[in-house]
C-alpha cells in the first residue's frame, strides 16, 4: 500500500499512523510525503496529521490506478508507471523472457517507440493511455487470437458503460468512435506446440491526447468524443476490473458466450470490405466472425472463412 492510498479516505491521518501502517519511520513519511507533493499531489498538514485534498486535478500514475482499483486482482499484481518509455509492449516482453509471472503491467504516459500490429509506429503522445500487460492464460497457442477479441470486448462494454458511448469493433480488435479508431489492441506470444509460455497484450487508448494532422481523418480521441478531460486512472481500473472477468470466464467456459456481443457490434456488417493479408487484397462481403473469431467473408457467393489481416471498408 502507498501513502496516498492510505490518504485517498480524504480524512486526516497522524505521521504516527502512516508510519506504523507502512513499517517505516516517521522521517521516512515525511520524505515520502515531499516525493508525493513534487508529482503534484496536495497534501495538507496540521496537528491532528496529513490530509489528501482533492483539487480536481487529473493525475496520472500508479498510485491513482491502485486507489481506483476497488479489489486486488490476478491480472494486475504489479504496475509499474513511467513518464517515458521507448515502448511498454518492448518493456512487458523482457520482463516475460526473464521469467516473471502473470500480472504484470507496465504503463507509460509517453512512448518513444510505440508500435502497432505489422510493426506499425504508434503514435502515443503524453495523454493518451498506453501498457501492457503479461499474461499466462491456459489455453492452447492457437486460442490466442480470441484473446484480442475479448479485449475488445471489454473495451466496448466500458465506452458504453461508463461513458455512455456506442462504438464497433473493426475485426479483429480495433474499437472505433463515429468511424475512426479510439484504441488498438496487439498480442505477442512466445509458445510451445502446444502450451503458451506467455503473451503479452498492448492496449493504446487515444484519451487526452491531440492526434497529429495526418492522423485527424482516421483516429479520434475519447476527449473530443466527450468535449472533456477524462480521469485515466479511472478508464484503465474499469476495464481492467471488466478484462479480468471476461479472462477467467474464457478460460472456463470458452469464447462462444461473447459470439453474439462480438458479433453485434462488428463494424461494417453486411458490407463490403477488403482483407489485406501482405501478399493479396481481397473483396467481400462481411459476415462477421465464427466461434473460432476467423472472419466470414461473401467471395464470388461462396463462404471463407479470414484468419488474419487487415480490414477496410471497400471503396466501390
Ligand atoms: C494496433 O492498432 O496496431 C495496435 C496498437 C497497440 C499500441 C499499444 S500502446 C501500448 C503498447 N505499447 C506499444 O508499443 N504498443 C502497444
Amino acid at each position: 500500500m502507498s501513502i496516498i492510498e492510505i490518504l485517498s479516505t480524504e480524512k486526516y491521518i497522524s505521521g504516527n499512523e502512516i508510519s506504523k501502517f507502512l513499517g517505516v519511520s516517521r522521517v521516512a513519511v515525511h520524505k515520502q510525503i515531499n516525493e508525493f507533493k513534487k508529482m503534484g499531489y496536495a497534501i495538507g498538514s496540521s496537528s491532528k496529521g496529513y490530509i489528501l485534498i482533492k483539487n480536481g486535478k487529473l493525475l496520472f500514475n500508479e498510485y491513482e490506478i491502485k486507489t481506483n482499483l476497488r479489489k486486488q486482482l490476478d491480472i494486475c499484481k504489479t504496475i509499474k508507471y513511467y513518464e517515458e518509455i521507448t515502448s511498454t509492449q518492448t518493456a512487458v516482453k523482457k520482463l516475460a523472457e526473464k521469467g516473471f509471472g502473470e500480472g504484470i503491467i507496465v504503463v507509460a504516459e509517453k512512448q518513444t517507440k510505440g508500435y502497432g500490429r505489422i510493426k506499425r509506429m504508434w503514435n502515443s503522445n503524453a495523454g493518451g493511455l498506453w501498457f501492457s500487460m503479461l499474461l499466462k492464460p491456459v489455453i492452447s497457442p492457437d486460442e490466442s487470437s480470441k484473446l484480442s477479441l475479448l479485449l475488445s470486448i471489454a473495451l466496448k462494454r466500458i465506452f458504453e458503460k461508463e461513458y455512455g458511448i456506442g462504438s464497433e469493433i473493426k475485426w479483429p480488435n480495433d474499437i472505433l468512435i463515429f468511424g475512426k479508431k479510439v484504441a488498438g489492441i496487439i498480442i505477442e506470444m512466445s509458445a510451445e506446440q502446444d502450451a503458451i509460455n506467455w503473451i503479452v497484450a498492448g492496449i493504446g487508448i487515444n484519451i487526452n491526447n491531440s492526434l497529429p494532422k495526418n492522423l485527424e481523418n482516421i483516429s479520434i480521441s475519447l476527449k473530443t468524443v466527450l468535449k472533456k478531460e477524462i480521469d485515466r486512472a479511472e478508464f484503465m481500473a474499469a476495464f481492467l476490473t471488466e478484462f479480468e472477468n471476461l479472462y477467467f470466464d474464457f478460460q472456463k467456459n470458452g469464447f462462444i458466450q461473447f459470439l453474439e456481443e462480438y458479433n453485434n457490434k462488428i463494424a461494417y456488417k453486411g458490407m463490403f470490405v477488403t482483407i489485406d493479408s501482405g501478399y493479396d487484397v481481397i473483396t467481400g462481403k462481411n459476415f462477421g466472425i465464427d466461434e473460432n473469431g476467423k472472419l466470414i467473408l461473401e467471395l464470388d457467393n461462396k463462404l471463407e472463412k479470414i484468419v488474419s489481416g487487415t480490414l477496410r471498408k471497400a471503396e466501390k
